[in-house]
């Protein structure tokens, strides 16, 4: 069965997951830009993974326009990995029918454009002064502006075993 790994990644998060994919199901991993309807098209499976903001998984609709044989999912986000959070994920993008994975990246504050930057620091200053936070609005007081990898290889492991399964 031949498969390729599509990925947009705007800090680098998503290429490392997709190169790390790529290489254990002996395929090759290629950037939305590079990808044609063609390439696609050629693949019995596609595996995406897109970059997660505001839980829209980036790109995904534009794979999804192309309309491949098989389609598997999977997002990146600096959110700690968990039941809620796959599920707000799985929802936005309606991906119900869809095999889907998240998989924790991080955040490089400092890759980021100078207005995402700022738009990100409007958004600190604003949650601090909140009153009655929420578990969400402490998590993004405590992130926003920082850097760090929760990024892990481990992640990839229940997606490689389906797609692996799927092919045998
Ligand atoms: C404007 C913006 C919005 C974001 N929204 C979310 C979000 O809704 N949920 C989440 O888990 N991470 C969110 N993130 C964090 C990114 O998804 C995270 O940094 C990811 O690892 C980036 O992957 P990349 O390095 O492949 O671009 C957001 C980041 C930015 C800059």
């Amino acid at each position: 069965m031949k498969q390729i790994v599509i990925y947009k990644s705007s800090t680098g998060f998503t290429k490392q997951y997709a190169e790390w994919i790529a290489s254990e199901l002996g395929c090759k991993a290629v950037d939305i830009k590079a990808a044609t309807n063609l390439n696609m098209a050629d693949c019995d499976c596609v595996i995406y993974g897109g970059w997660i903001m505001g839980n829209t998984i980036v790109g995904l609709d534009k794979i999804k326009k192309a309309n491949p044989k098989k389609l598997v999912v999977y997002a990146v986000g600096s959110s700690p990995d968990g039941e809620e959070v796959r599920k707000a994920i799985k929802t936005q993008n309606h991906l119900e029918q869809t095999p889907f994975y998240y998989m924790e990246g991080g955040f490089h504050f400092e890759k980021l454009n100078f207005f995402i930057r700022l738009m990100l620091k409007q958004m600190k200053k604003s949650v601090a002064k909140k009153e009655n936070k929420t578990e969400q609005d402490l998590y993004m007081e405590k992130v926003l502006g920082t850097t760090f990898d929760n990024s892990d290889i481990k992640y990839i492991a229940p997606l490689v075993q389906y797609v692996k399964g799927v092919s045998a």
